[in-house]
């Protein structure tokens, strides 16, 4: 984990995060414009990921190029993500990266603090200046289906499966992934699928509010790109002050979020009219 950037600073140049590097990890980064997408590449393993996957996507947040307004995250292959690579939990584990028995053994705040390093690689994907869409094929496991959550937006195939494995692993879901979960499907519907570690597929996935489309796997591609079009249809500066507004809505009392909304559009009508 070491390495990885602090995923609050933006600004940087699309070449920071070398391609090489990237490649190694099995992920592929690529700015285009106004948009970036991030390709879990390793569809052999099924895009399972590693302490170096989440410490390069933390890189690729803290490294994101100023006029990057849509960040889409997707998987090659026949799956989106089969999770946490296994080879994690053995006493060899990855090579280079040690092991899950090999981290549990650092002493005091110093393990603790490597899982939350580990979460800095999702958490920059809520950033109201940008909007994250995660394109989901085939499996979403673990630390998958909490990577699809990391994102604003979800766009599912017809032969989705998301499922929250970690409670039959003995872990719980640590990947940012139990907020937005609960926050999407209530907080009855996050117990059943955890505590049960059952697999959601696209039907359910959409009627309980966990996509926000469902396409056959070949029109996947285009449903990305429509939503990217609808996206950068609007102003940036309003789309970033709104997203600001619509993430505090729930911590907000009404009188509260009637006084950021004044807030926010006032600074709106000065940058427009002032
Ligand atoms: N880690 C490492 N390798 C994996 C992997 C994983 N999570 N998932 C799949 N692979 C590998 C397989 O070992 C196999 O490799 P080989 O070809 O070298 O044998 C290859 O990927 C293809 O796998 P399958 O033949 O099983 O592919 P499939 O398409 O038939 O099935 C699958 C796909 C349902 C995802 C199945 O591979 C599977 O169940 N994988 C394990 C899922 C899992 O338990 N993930 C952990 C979730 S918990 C978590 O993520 C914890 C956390 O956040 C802390």
């Amino acid at each position: 984990m070491a390495g990885a950037a602090a995923p609050q600073q933006r600004g940087g140049n699309a070449e920071d995060v070398s391609a090489e590097a990237l490649a190694e990890i099995g992920l592929r980064y690529e700015v285009d414009g106004e948009i970036a997408t991030i390709t879990l590449n390793r569809p052999d393993k099924r895009n399972a990921q590693t302490f170096a996957t989440w410490s390069a996507l933390a890189d690729i947040g803290g490294n994101l190029p100023e006029q990057i307004r849509v960040v889409v995250v997707k998987g090659e292959g026949p799956s989106f993500s089969a999770g946490i690579d296994l080879r994690m939990f053995t006493p060899e584990g990855v090579p280079g990266q040690g092991s899950f028995s090999s981290a549990a053994a650092l002493e005091g705040p110093a393990f603790e603090e490597r899982l939350r390093q580990a979460q800095q690689g999702f958490l920059w994907l809520r950033r109201p200046e940008i909007v994250s869409i995660a394109a989901v094929q085939g499996h979403a496991i673990g630390a998958g289906f909490q990577l699809a959550l990391a994102c604003d937006l979800r766009i599912i195939t017809n032969d989705v499966k998301f499922c929250m494995k970690e409670p039959a692993l003995g872990l719980v879901p640590d990947l940012t992934g139990t907020k937005p979960l609960v926050e999407l499907v209530g907080l009855a519907k996050a117990i059943d699928l955890c505590l049960t570690a059952r697999t959601v597929e696209a039907d359910e996935a959409m009627r309980i509010g966990l996509a926000e489309k469902v396409v056959a796997r070949s029109d996947l591609a285009k449903a990305v790109q429509d939503k990217i079009a609808e996206l950068l249809s609007t102003n940036r500066d309003a789309a970033a002050a709104t997203k600001r507004l619509l993430q505090g809505a729930r911590g907000r009392t009404l009188e509260e979020q009637s006084a950021a909304e004044g807030a926010e559009q006032a600074k709106r009508l000065r940058a427009l009219f002032g």
